[in-house]
């Protein structure tokens, strides 16, 4: 049986190194209470980085940290697709599928690696590698298809055979096995 803290079931309390560094993103904006709300981003992502996700207990907890309503917060890890709002593969791959990469085989990409990783768009492979999104606009138009892993690296002009090597690599290095 699984725990799920996304749904709010009991979740530990904050650690204290964690609290220590939403204090340290505090102190660096105006000591108002709007001042301490500018921390809402990087507190969750501090979040995101100790637990992979944030869950809805932890925006409550940012949101009671920050004198915020949750709603608000929620606003934000909603809005941000860099926030995981549930747990996710190893491997986070994000296919944009906005409109002007939709004209560019944005939407063949995606279906390319549903068909190859065996999961719709959202889901996450059975050995917890893999997690597929599609996403927003990623400001690579012109290298469409185009597609962030991890949300940090950036591959361009994605033809099926780069797909094809990208999730091989990838799976290949978290089995330890040179690429
Ligand atoms: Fe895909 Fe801009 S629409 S990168």
């Amino acid at each position: 049986m699984t725990t799920d803290t996304h749904q709010g079931a009991a979740a530990a309390p904050l650690s204290a190194a964690t609290l220590e560094r939403f204090a340290r993103e505090v102190a660096k904006y105006p000591s108002t209470p709007t001042g301490r709300q500018s921390a809402v981003m990087a507190c969750l992502t501090i979040v995101q980085q100790d637990e992979g996700s944030v869950s809805l207990q932890r925006e409550r907890d940012v949101a009671a940290y920050l004198g915020m309503a949750p709603i608000a917060v929620h606003e934000v890890t909603t809005f941000y697709n860099m926030y995981n709002q549930r747990p996710v593969g190893k491997f986070k791959l994000n296919v944009c599928t906005n409109l002007p990469c939709q004209l560019r085989d944005g939407q063949h990409a995606l279906a390319h690696l549903e068909k190859k990783l065996g999961i719709h768009m959202g889901e996450t492979t059975p050995d917890g590698l893999f997690t597929l999104q599609q996403s927003e606009c990623l400001g690579a138009c012109a290298d469409s298809p185009v597609m962030l892993v991890n949300d940090r690296t950036m591959c361009s002009f994605m033809s099926d055979d780069k797909l094809d090597q990208l999730v091989d690599g990838l799976r290949a290095s978290a089995e330890g096995k040179a690429p």
